[in-house]
């Protein structure tokens, strides 16, 4: 039996009155330029639970074009979005984890994965039209009951991401209040400046492709959002930049792929079997 949680609407499963020990934080933060890139990050190790995670769910994945939504799609025999919650849920360092997703897969989530959903500690929440909006409710339902002092924002359609990268954009965000995943552009990059007619090659030396996890203290994430009004923005570190705020680069490997179109799962799976090969 699926209970509403009283305190917030728009909760569909109450956790599973997980312990989170310690969220305190006495870490100095440290000064950083604008958009600072970080190739490594000093060995720190965020406390147990000190990270709440708003996994992105509530998308229709329109451009896979299957009858149901992608994140069902069996990747190496189980459906992607338990692959992602399951690599995040195995980390000491997560506390909550908010799942939002759409009202039409509401229940399907609810009748077929009940199990799972407790298994990994999965509380789930309606998302919106937008994915901010969907991250908008989970931090409403975050906020609703006892939750951590940093969030991680990972969409549900990266089932790829590495320990080592969680790791490292844990650390760097635990540090730096703010920190993201980020892959460098390897592409030849063109700027179109005549209706197709003419272009220029904009150097890629400085070009990251964002991935997630993005990794904010829970108040800055707070602030980005409630001075979001509705002004599109393709991820949270660009309401996070909005504020003023440093966001920092965590480069991650480029194999934390989204899958999109139905070809990103041949190439995912061939990933998986790598990644479990060297694992
Ligand atoms: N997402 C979300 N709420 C939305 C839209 C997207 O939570 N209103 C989530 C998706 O479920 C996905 C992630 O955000 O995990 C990244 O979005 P994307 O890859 O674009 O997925 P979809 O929006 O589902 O796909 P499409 O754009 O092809 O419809
Ligand atoms: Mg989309």
């Amino acid at each position: 039996m699926i209970e509403w949680r009283a305190s917030c609407q728009r909760c569909l499963i109450n956790s599973q009155a997980t312990d989170i020990p310690n969220r305190a934080f006495s870490r100095p933060r440290l000064p950083l330029s604008r958009f600072h890139l970080m190739h490594e990050y000093e060995h720190v190790t965020p406390t147990p639970g000190s990270i709440d995670v708003i996994i992105a769910a509530a998308g229709s994945g329109s451009r896979f074009g299957d009858s149901q939504n992608k994140l069902f799609a069996t990747l190496a025999g189980r459906p992607l979005w338990i692959h992602t919650v399951a690599r995040l849920s195995a980390r000491a360092e997560v506390g909550r984890i908010v799942m939002a997703v759409s009202q039409s897969d509401a229940n399907l989530f609810q009748n077929e994965w009940s199990e799972e959903l407790k298994q990994y500690r999965v509380e789930l929440v309606l998302g919106g039209a937008e994915r901010s909006d969907s991250v908008q409710a989970a931090l409403e339902c975050l906020e609703q009951s006892e939750s951590a002092d940093w969030i991680a924002v990972h969409d549900a359609a990266r089932p790829l991401v590495r320990d080592v990268d969680l790791s490292a954009v844990f650390a760097t965000a635990w540090q730096n209040e703010a920190a993201i995943l980020v892959s460098p552009v390897t592409a030849t990059m063109k700027r179109d400046v005549g209706s197709m007619n003419r272009s220029v090659t904009v150097p890629r030396r400085d070009l990251y492709t964002a991935l997630t996890p993005q990794v904010f203290r829970a108040g800055l994430l707070k602030e980005a959002y409630r001075k979001h009004n509705g002004r599109p923005a393709t991820d949270d570190a660009e309401l996070v930049e909005r504020t003023g705020h440093d966001v920092a680069l965590v480069v991650g490997a480029a194999d934390n792929l989204k899958i999109t179109y139905p070809e990103d799962l041949i190439l995912a799976e061939a990933i998986l079997a790598r990644q479990s090969h060297h694992a």
